[in-house]
């Protein structure tokens, strides 16, 4: 087999072949977003919605690339209110009220595809349905800037100015990332910035756009105890959503768009 293809900067251009294969598994994660969406209520614990990942990975033939990845010890990372990123399934049971962050990775046939997504439990204050709107758009804003020759950081970029301008903050201890071949692969994404800077987009480039922004400070807390779970300083909410996306030839293809969850794409992405 012929050797895969790196940028100088080390990022892979996937050939056909792996582009299908990361298609799939991120089609995959997609679909299983959509499964556990359902099962998102008050009374339910994080433990049982990572039972049923576990079980839907599988039986599509997949395995959740989260479980001991570094010593991880679930299949999915599911993040509660103040919990940015990287919560381990538990006990915890979901209250109505919460907002709560799916993040699935299934590794099918090699291949990796990776999205969050975060969902209400029950009624919501108006003040977390900002957020997460808000945290959704950003997500776009970002995904704007995927097409062949626009520089890495002009992504970062639109979504601080986006965020900000909101009156909200956003994670700079956390990034995107390539992916496909590997969980995290180069390039490192940004999602803050200056413009224009860093690697130039290239047809064939995969890479993730998460995210994670706050209510309060963008400042973070990693637990030492469990090694994990990413809080935020003031105890104040955080959203998060996640796309795998290729870079073609005239822009872009969201590997992890489905529509019954995202609804329709924003007709400002370049086809
Ligand atoms: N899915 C996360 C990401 O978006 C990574 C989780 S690593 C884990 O990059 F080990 F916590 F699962
Ligand atoms: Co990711
Ligand atoms: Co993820």
């Amino acid at each position: 087999m012929a050797r895969t293809k790196k940028t100088r900067s080390g990022i892979y251009i996937k050939n056909a072949e792996q582009i299908e294969g990361i298609r799939k598994s991120s089609a995959l994660a997609s679909k299983t977003l959509v499964y556990l969406k359902d099962f998102i209520k008050p009374g339910v614990t994080t433990n049982s919605i990572d039972e049923l990942c576990y079980e839907f990975t599988l039986d599509h033939g997949a395995v959740p690339a989260p479980l001991g990845y570094h010593g991880f010890p679930k299949s999915l990372c599911i993040s509660v209110n103040d919990v940015i990123c990287h919560g381990i399934p538990s006990e915890r049971v979901l209250q109505e009220g919460d907002i709560v962050n799916l993040d699935v990775t299934p590794i099918l046939d090699g291949y990796f595809g990776d999205t969050n997504y975060t969902f209400p439990c029950g009624e919501i204050s108006e003040e977390n349905e900002k957020l997460i709107q808000t945290t959704f758009d950003a997500t776009f804003k970002g995904i704007e800037q995927v097409f062949p020759g626009n520089r890495l950081s002009n992504i970062g970029f639109k979504i601080q100015k986006f965020v900000e301008k909101k009156g909200y903050s956003v994670v700079r201890d956390y990034t995107g990332h390539g992916v496909g071949i590997e969980f995290h692969e180069a390039p490192t994404v940004l999602h803050y910035g200056r413009p224009n800077r860093g690697e130039k987009l290239m047809p064939g480039m995969i890479f993730t756009i998460e995210p994670m922004v706050n209510l309060g400070k963008y400042k973070t807390i990693l637990d030492e105890s469990d090694g994990w779970t990413v809080t935020t300083v003031d105890g104040k909410n955080s959203a998060q959503f996640e796309h795998t996306m290729l870079v073609t030839e005239t822009g872009v293809e969201v590997l992890t768009h489905n529509e019954e969850l995202w609804g329709k794409l924003p007709d400002t992405l370049k086809k």
